[in-house]
């Protein structure tokens, strides 16, 4: 008996090193007081959960926004004013660029609501109520049930859920899996999607230091843009009309003057999208030691070929610079994250957990009976999807990512449905129109030298990374009909395909006929893209998909089981792209050894790294001269002007443009990244290594005042002195 106990509290002193700290958790607002009130507070913040979250009156949550697909945005006027990210709004800045007004490279900004330019494509959402649904989702569910029909059952339960939501207003309504669907939470939402664009300095301002210094400290860029949402006259989301008025907000988050120090408390609020914290030690080898490294070097040589041709031209930095950062976000961020398991013993620590995990499974039959077989299916199933893994990532990066490939595919279904001979005209009319519309935006920023380098390059990559068994046909054919010159064939696909011709592709779908199909189908680019499609849909996603189906089960019970292991433990969901709180506070770090980071950067850095030769390090002659003249107002402090800080606050993909506010509740800054050796966060959080980077609010009301003289946008802010 006396052993038993010792036994026992051996492992709960095990159990208790795998608590989360204070700092770690991407914390589900409405539940809030529940679980996180207390030590908010006891960690400085003077709110109550309900100052953040309340369905009853308005709240901090009503001024949170999911911008695009993606980001997150927060109302600071009471105007409908909303700021985000530079890069998230990158893409709508970019699309009203040309040569001659280049908003990308010069700046925008609107000097009345006339001059707001909408964006077609962006809408943006906030979350009016959430509510935990788990036993109306559950209803019906029975142990025994095959996962086929556990998930059928499922789906008509969300379905009847969000109908009946949905159906008392014009909002629109979601559930959510939570803890790998053992939970389930619904979310009532309300989407604006007339948001025009307002304001964005120069890319030598809002970009600072570009791809060189993205993922990493000390960080010196001014990463945002604004934007206004416009409602119909009844305050109500409208789609764009010239008619539509600003949005009255609910809640007008106010911005502090007041700065940070070391130590102070602080929030953000947003939207995360992934994290997977709970993984098995299989799951985080496949990714850091089998994925990473594929991506990283795919990435790179992708990478490089860009580089190549969009140093030399306005142009093409122009039509490239959104593609190009997109590609180099994951590569830099994929090595962060594999180097920082590497670091922190990712992989050793979760088999250590795995295998306390087995004691307390087989310290009793109900557990050993429900959980006996899990460690050994993981690792089972992890070595089986890892190899398909690869042939998925080759298939995706290497073949269908290949610009060219893409644009064939624009024709797929149009070519499909025309084989048919009893095919509707207006099928046809409305696939062509469709067609159109993508291929005018491809050819938009399409430069063909720099795409059959891509082409020439991946190929060969795919070609020499995996087994020949594992590759699709059309490598047979090259071998065969091109000695294996993969330039030679290169030069036949761009020689002879009418998608190295926008005018041509154009003119073809213009006098478009159904009998016409076998002139696509012909296509030797079109050939190739469907070679890849086939071989990826037939031979790697099927079988991927149920191994990740039987991941997925697995989690579940890997979840529930854990959840059970440590009772006391307060375990927060995994990101979903659900609004959330994390919280922490302003810190330093040691990114490696004899080395110190401070908390915080400043101007002064800026004009240190200002480098004409550099195109990520040009700094703009009228910061220099603000700078000369230390004009920085009422935003500057001790003599110059704060630019960026860090903190301990656990955030993700998706936190991008979120607010990171004070122990009030006022806005301090706006998360915009992490740092490097903290990236592994989205897999395990050190509170060592991992810091949130954020914009100083102070250096973005000084570019907004002083750089740019808007002085009629901060005339709309609260700000807080
Ligand atoms: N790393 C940040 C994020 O994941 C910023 C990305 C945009 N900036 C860039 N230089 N590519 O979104
Ligand atoms: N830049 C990221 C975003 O767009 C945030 C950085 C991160 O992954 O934490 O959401």
């Amino acid at each position: 008996m006396k052993f038993k106990a010792l036994l026992f509290a051996l492992l709960i002193s095990f159990f208790t090193t795998f608590q989360s700290s204070a700092d770690e958790g991407m914390w589900i607002p409405m539940l809030l007081e529940q679980l996180n009130e207390k030590e908010m507070r006891d960690m400085g913040m003077r709110l109550t959960a309900r100052d953040i979250y309340d369905i009853n009156n308005s709240s901090l949550k009503d001024a949170i926004l999911l911008f695009g697909g993606g980001c997150t945005a927060e109302i600071i006027s009471a105007e409908g004013l909303i700021l985000t990210n530079h890069h998230c709004g990158y893409r709508e800045i970019q699309s009203h660029s040309t040569i001659q007004n280049d908003y990308l490279r010069d700046g925008f900004w609107a000097q009345n609501h006339n001059e707001e330019l909408p964006s077609a494509n962006l809408s943006v959402s906030r979350l009016v109520r959430m509510e935990e649904v788990t036993a109306k989702m559950l209803a019906g569910i029975k142990p025994e049930m095959t996962e086929k029909v556990r998930d059928s059952v499922l789906k008509i339960n969300r379905k009847s859920i969000e109908a009946a939501a949905s159906k008392e207003n014009t909002y629109e309504a979601k559930v959510r899996d939570f803890y790998y669907g053992n939970e389930f939470y619904l979310f009532v939402t309300e989407v604006f999607k007339d948001v025009r664009l307002v304001g964005a300095p120069p890319s030598s301002i809002g970009k600072f230091g570009g791809d060189t210094d993205n993922w990493m400290w000390p960080r010196h860029t001014g990463d945002f843009s604004l934007f206004r949402i416009y409602v119909d006259k009844d305050n109500k989301p409208a789609a764009f009309s010239k008619e539509n008025i600003p949005y009255k907000p609910l809640y007008t988050i106010p911005i502090s003057l007041k700065g940070v120090k070391e130590n102070d408390f602080t929030f953000i609020f947003g939207f995360p999208g992934r994290t997977q914290e709970y993984l098995p030690s299989d799951a985080i080898e496949m990714i850091t030691e089998v994925q990473n490294p594929i991506r990283i070097e795919l990435r790179r040589q992708k990478l490089d070929i860009y580089e190549s041709f969009m140093s030399q031209d306005q142009k093409i930095r122009i039509q490239y610079s959104a593609k190009d950062a997109g590609l180099s976000n994951g590569w830099k961020k994929w090595i962060g994250e594999s180097k920082g398991i590497a670091k922190l013993d990712g992989i050793e620590k979760k088999q250590d957990y795995e295998q306390a995990f087995q004691k307390w499974v087989s310290s009793n039959t109900t557990t050993q009976n429900q959980y006996g077989g899990l460690i050994d299916d993981f690792d089972k199933t992890f070595k089986t999807l890892s190899g398909y893994q690869q042939q998925l990532i080759f298939v995706t990066e290497a073949g269908l990512g290949i610009e060219i490939v893409k644009a064939a595919r624009t024709l797929s279904k149009l070519e499909e449905i025309s084989r048919n001979k009893d095919v509707l005209e207006d099928d046809v009319k409305k696939e062509i129109a469709k067609a159109k519309s993508s291929l005018s935006q491809f050819y938009k920023d399409y430069y063909l030298p720099l795409d059959k380098k891509i082409f020439v390059k991946m190929l060969e990559s795919y070609r020499s990374g995996l087994d020949k068994s594992q590759l699709p046909e059309v490598f047979a054919m090259i071998e065969k009909d091109y000695k294996g010159n993969i330039q030679a064939y290169a030069d036949v696909v761009f020689g002879k395909s009418m998608f190295s011709d926008s005018t041509q592709v154009m003119a073809f779908l213009q006098s478009y006929k159904p009998s016409q199909h076998k002139k696509i189908s012909n296509d030797p680019a079109f050939i190739l893209a469907s070679e890849l499609s086939d071989h990826y849909l037939k031979n790697i996603n099927p079988r991927v998909n149920v191994l990740e189906a039987r991941v997925d089960s697995m989690m579940r019970l890997y979840m529930k089981a854990q959840m059970e292991m440590q009772p006391e433990k307060r375990f927060y969901p995994d990101a979903n792209s659900t609004l959330r709180v994390a919280y922490g506070k302003v810190k330093p770090y040691y990114p490696k050894d004899a080395v110190f980071y401070e908390f915080q950067t400043t101007l002064e850095g800026i004009i240190e790294k200002d480098d004409p030769a550099v195109y990520d390090y040009v700094v703009d002659e009228r910061l220099k001269k603000l700078y000369a003249s230390k004009d920085y107002g009422k935003y500057g402090q001790n003599g110059t002007m704060p630019v960026c800080f860090i903190g301990t606050n656990h955030t993700t993909g998706g936190n991008s443009g979120s607010p990171a506010l004070n122990a009030d509740g006022q806005l301090i800054g706006l998360n915009f990244d992490r740092c490097w050796e903290g990236t592994m966060s989205d897999l395990m959080y050190d509170p060592d290594q991992c810091r949130n980077i954020m914009l100083d609010v102070r250096y973005f009301l000084f570019i907004v005042d002083k750089f740019a003289g808007a002085h009629h946008l901060i005339d709309e802010m609260v700000l807080v002195e």
